[in-house]
């Protein structure tokens, strides 16, 4: 008996070994590389199987457990009861469930399809893992505010180590849709305005999410969502359509996603609007002609939520069996929350309309991701209730929440250095509906995080000074309606006090999904409140809540000192007092740019120039601009302030032309001139003066973020390439022509920095 128990042992654990020794590493490159084995079994599993069965592997449905977060977030779908769930999975007709609630659900639901189902295949968790687990980060816009990468990467790989501890193996996540009108409301959970921005965050995001190897226990599958362009909905109108030339498209929103698979991103979600009137659910050429056939992906593609039955609605498809039909063959392998594919997929392959080899086909990619994720090998690997307790909110992942928060605020205005306020000897009001309470501090698309465990600002600010006494604080208002007495105790509190800092902006239901706004301003109520505030005429520093960039008036805009610093999560209170106080110094800068009005929306700083360009800040007669208001920027993409002094001089280029197949380098020297450490953000932006396509008035080509002491000079020098100047020409093709282009290094898009012009030789 011994010697088989240690024989058997021996061969399990030498056949373990030599796995790991040959998987590992090759399973990390192809990983990387956007690659997917498919292993021998799936298709003998694929060759045993059901129609009926195979249609559940490509049915994914929202946790019906205890009523389901899922069905809160989202229009009612057609659920189910939990039990009915636990059901279906026995029968093999469901491939996993979404937002659900942590391992012990799992383990029902994975132990029905693993123990009791005929195939015994494992079913996946997914959850919208936006901005966070348990711990919750800056909004994900906010992080694109700090211009670091490699922060969101870190940020992440945190989240997904939390919630892979809670059973979850897929996030709906990154979104990476370039947003450009900031009425749209879903602009919050994206990577901004700009497609180079948007390419790098997207990169490393789903670097975070996805590590080097998925079946480890500590990563989750990321989806790359909402393909494509769900951000460019008319006016701004969430689920709107999407009229637009290919070239924008191509040159402007595809780049994210792009980016996205290649980093190695193995899922893709559908979205949920048309592109030039085919929806994205059933457009063939967006889902199989690009995403496979030029760019490779060999993953699979989702609906988002019931986007294949939304085809109806939108009058592209008759009924459900002829949607499922639409949006299969289109490329969309699984369908979410609909039930169309359990239901119609069997009937439609027996029908001779979906060819069984494209059924299995689907299957076998879902089955391989499965395969990929270590489902097969340990079905329950991240499934442990001990392990998801153990993981969730430890110091270090607050500690990152902090470090994300503070670096992720932009100081819009800083005059007479107002900022950072002193931490002693002077009476402080803080006023406003954001200043206190266990409300709107996680933000929007938070699934299981929760304000009640986050900082509010009046305990960030109060850990931070000597004497929290000295903080009064008072509400003012709500955030959408007047508070009874509320503005006379609020001009009260500012004449008792030596400072004033108003906590007012948007609560975290005014942006995410559906919450479109037409006026994108500070609510009538608190746009009250800040105006009898200051007219107290107390040194004011206006703190904003807000989930995209917003059109500032009155008081607000006119603040001596504005911080913008969105939703930062669980360590809100913290991170602004870091800021507020001076522990950090802001070095965040906007990914959106602020207009001056609600009514220049779409604005974003790589506008063309038009053949009537109003000179900076001017409103020239008969030239580009709305009545009263400059073609600019309040304050632009790429602004922000630091508590240095920055100086931009000296920019020299290496030569002044650069051939077809050379570089050339730009260089400028950054001096920080006042008496505080700087991190400033120095930017290269191009412009193509002449060119067979107009060319936006700049474009964003490079960034780095560099530290300065006091008294410091830095140089700063970009290598730029041909490739930097390439755009989609006359046949919908990358081109680069000869020509001059302008170049700046600058602090913000619409600033000048430093400029000057080279030739590319033919
Ligand atoms: C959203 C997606 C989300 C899905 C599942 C949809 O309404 O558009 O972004 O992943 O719901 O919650």
């Amino acid at each position: 008996m011994l010697d088989l128990a240690i024989s058997r042992r021996a061969v399990l654990m030498g056949a373990g070994a030599a796995a790991a020794w040959l998987a590992s590493p090759a399973r990390a490159l192809l990983q990387a590389a956007g690659k997917v084995q498919v292993p021998a079994f799936v298709d003998q599993l694929i060759g045993r199987m059901t129609l009926e069965e195979r249609a559940g592997q490509l049915q994914l449905m929202a946790s019906a457990w205890g009523g389901g977060s899922a069905l809160s977030l989202n229009p009612p779908g057609n659920g189910s009861d939990f039990a009915q769930q636990v059901n279906e999975a026995r029968q093999g007709l469901l491939t996993g469930v979404f937002n659900g609630n942590g391992a012990r659900m799992a383990r029902i639901l994975q132990t029905a399809a693993v123990k009791q189902s005929r195939m015994k295949i494992p079913l996946i968790f997914a959850a919208d893992i936006i901005h966070g687990h348990r711990t919750i980060f800056p909004v994900p816009l906010a992080e694109v505010a700090t211009f670091e990468p490699e922060l969101a990467r870190r940020t992440a790989e945190a989240a997904a180590f939390e919630a892979s501890g809670a059973g979850i193996d897929w996030t709906f996540s990154p979104m990476v849709d370039v947003a450009r009108d900031q009425r749209w409301g879903r602009g919050v959970e994206g990577g901004g305005e700009d497609p180079l921005l948007g390419r790098l965050f997207a990169a490393a995001r789903v670097r975070g999410f996805q590590g080097t190897d998925l079946a480890s226990n500590e990563h989750l599958l990321a989806c790359i969502k909402h393909f494509a362009a769900y951000g460019a909905g008319e006016s701004g109108l969430d689920y709107n359509v999407v009229d637009m030339s290919m070239r924008r498209l191509r040159e402007v929103y595809l780049q994210p996603y792009e980016a996205g698979f290649e980093a190695g991103a193995l899922s893709a979600m559908a979205s949920f609007n048309e592109i030039n009137g085919v929806p994205s659910t059933g457009n063939h050429w967006l889902m199989t002609d690009v995403l496979r056939g030029e760019w490779g992906f060999q993953g699979f593609v989702v609906s988002d939520y019931t986007g294949d039955e939304e085809m109806i609605a939108g009058g592209y498809a008759k009924d459900g069996r002829d949607a499922a039909k639409l949006a299969f063959l289109a490329g969309v392998d699984m369908s979410m929350q609909s039930g169309l594919y359990r239901q119609h997929l069997p009937g439609l392959v027996r029908s001779g309309e979906v060819p069984e080899a494209r059924l299995n086909q689907s299957v076998r990619r879902v089955l391989a991701l499965k395969s990929m994720l270590g489902l097969f090998e340990d079905p329950f690997g991240r499934i442990d209730e001990k392990r998801e307790t153990a993981r969730s909110m430890l110091p270090r992942t607050r500690a990152l929440a902090r470090e994300a928060g503070r670096k992720a605020i932009v100081m819009l205005r800083n005059e007479g250095d107002l900022l950072p306020l002193p931490r002693s000897g002077k009476r402080i009001a803080l006023i406003g509906p954001f200043a206190a309470g266990a409300h709107d501090l996680v933000g929007p698309w938070v699934v299981y995080g929760d304000d009640s465990k986050a900082i509010d600002l009046a305990a960030g600010m109060r850990a931070a000074v000597a004497d929290p006494g000295l903080i009064t604080v008072t509400q003012g208002c709500g955030v959408d309606q007047p508070l009874a007495g509320g503005l006379e105790q609020a001009v009260a509190t500012a004449r008792a006090a030596d400072l004033v800092v108003l906590a007012i902006g948007e609560s975290s239901d005014m942006s995410g999904e559906a919450q479109s706004r037409t006026e994108i301003v500070v609510p009538a109520p608190q746009q009250q409140l800040a105006d009898a505030v200051s007219a107290v005429g107390k040194p004011t520093v206006v703190v904003l809540k807000h989930g995209r960039a917003l059109a500032l008036e009155g008081a607000v805009a006119n603040a001596p000192a504005i911080l913008a610093t969105w939703f930062l999560g669980t360590e809100t209170g913290n991170s602004i007092a870091d800021v507020l106080f001076g522990a950090f110094g802001p070095s965040g800068r906007l990914p959106a740019s602020f207009p001056w009005k609600s009514g220049q929306e779409p604005y974003y700083y790589a506008h063309k120039p038009t053949g009537r360009p109003n000179p900076p800040g001017e409103l020239q007669p008969y030239k580009a601009h709305f009545r009263g208001v400059p073609n600019s920027a309040r304050f632009p993409f790429g602004h922000g302030l630091t508590y240095g002094k920055i100086e931009y001089s000296g920019l020299r280029l290496s030569a002044p032309s650069m051939p077809m197949n050379g570089s050339i380098e730009v260089e400028a020297t950054l001096s920080n001139r006042g008496k505080r450490a700087a991190e400033e953000v120095a930017q290269l932006y191009i412009h193509d003066r002449v060119a067979s396509i107009t060319r936006p008035v700049r474009e964003l080509k490079a960034f780095r973020k560099l530290a300065l002491a006091p008294g410091q000079s830095e140089l700063v020098r970009f290598t730029l390439t041909p490739a930097d100047l390439t755009f989609y020409g006359l046949e919908d093709r990358p081109v680069v022509e000869p020509g001059t282009f302008d170049v700046w290094i600058a602090p913000s898009a619409e600033a000048e920095g430093v400029r000057g012009a080279f030739d590319l030789l033919a």
